[in-house]
């Protein structure tokens, strides 16, 4: 593994275009709230640039506590992340998270809200010219154009993740790490909210990893799902994985998303029913176009 990098290398890394077709590695990863109580372990996860790897696994699997690993927001005690192919031991100003709850600070209007996303450590300092257009380039990006003066009372539950997403992008991050972000989205806001995902990921070459307990959300914007187990001998594991080759956009309703929902249903249904105890390896699944 890599040696951690200094501050002044990680804040040239921040600097440097997009680049790294595999943003994230995680070798045999492990973690627990207390010595000796492992919630994940043996975990190993790549996400590439333009990939969206969706997280999936029934509640209280571990799921977030993966994700704020992978983020650097906690240490593992097993293994190891490398981001951009340095060890990973703190949170970089590339690797951008979004959590369920928008968190926007009230007295700040939209537009500071998405530049608060550049207030980070080791983020390089920009000119007034160069953070404005970050932060303008990000509002447009999320379709927030005419809202930035608004102030968090005001917008719709949609509009304040788009702002929490806009904050995200205006990072420019090589790898953003959502935690159930839509989940709490009425349908449909919720499908715009998908769909600009995908498009963000594709056009600003970002490595995404979104953990959901939906099904549905990670067949219709995921390149691959991954599944992790929740008790018995699979809990805190990567259990299943599937390759979802299925065009975008993609539409509920067809006979290949159909039949991958189908398949991660029974998959869920065998690890938390009779079958718990038998060990799962099965090798990837891909599904027709
Ligand atoms: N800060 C914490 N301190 C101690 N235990 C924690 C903490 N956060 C989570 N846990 C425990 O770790 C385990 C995994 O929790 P985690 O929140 O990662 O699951 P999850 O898969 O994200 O669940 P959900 O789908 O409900 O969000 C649970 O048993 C939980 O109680
Ligand atoms: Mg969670």
């Amino acid at each position: 593994m890599n040696a951690p990098l200094a501050d002044a290398e990680l804040t040239a890394l921040a600097a440097q275009p997009h680049t790294a077709p595999l943003a994230l590695q995680a070798r045999g990863l492990g973690f627990g709230y207390a010595p000796g109580a492992s919630v994940f372990s043996g975990i190993d996860l790549d996400i590439h640039a333009q990939e969206i790897v969706c997280l999936l696994g029934g509640s209280g699997c571990g799921k977030s506590s993966l994700l704020r690993t992978l983020a650097g927001l906690q240490q593992p005690s097993q293994g190891q992340v490398e981001f951009l192919g340095a060890a990973l031991t703190q949170p970089h100003p590339r690797a951008a998270v979004v959590f369920q709850q928008a968190s926007l600070l009230p007295w700040l209007s939209v537009w500071h809200n998405v530049a608060f996303g550049l207030d980070f450590k080791h983020q390089p300092a920009l000119d007034t010219a160069s953070l404005r257009q970050r932060v303008d380039q990000a509002i447009e990006a999320v379709g927030l154009q005419g809202k930035q003066g608004l102030r968090p009372a005001q917008l719709s539950g949609g509009m304040a993740q788009r702002v929490a997403l806009a904050r995200a992008l205006a990072r420019q991050p090589q790898l953003l790490l959502a935690d159930e972000p839509f989940s709490a989205l009425d349908a449909i806001t919720r499908a715009e909210m998908q769909e600009l995902l995908v498009e963000l990921v594709q056009r600003w070459h970002t490595a995404a990893l979104l953990v959901t307990h939906d099904i549905d959300e990670a067949i219709l914007v995921a390149d691959r799902i991954v599944l992790m187990g929740r008790s018995g001998p699979h809990a805190g594991h990567i259990v299943r994985e599937w390759k979802v080759e299925i065009a975008h956009p993609r539409v509920e309703a067809t006979v290949a998303v159909t039949a991958l929902r189908l398949e991660i249903l029974a998959a869920l249904r065998s690890l938390h029913g009779a079958a718990e105890a038998r060990p799962v390896t099965t090798p990837d699944v891909s599904c027709p176009r």
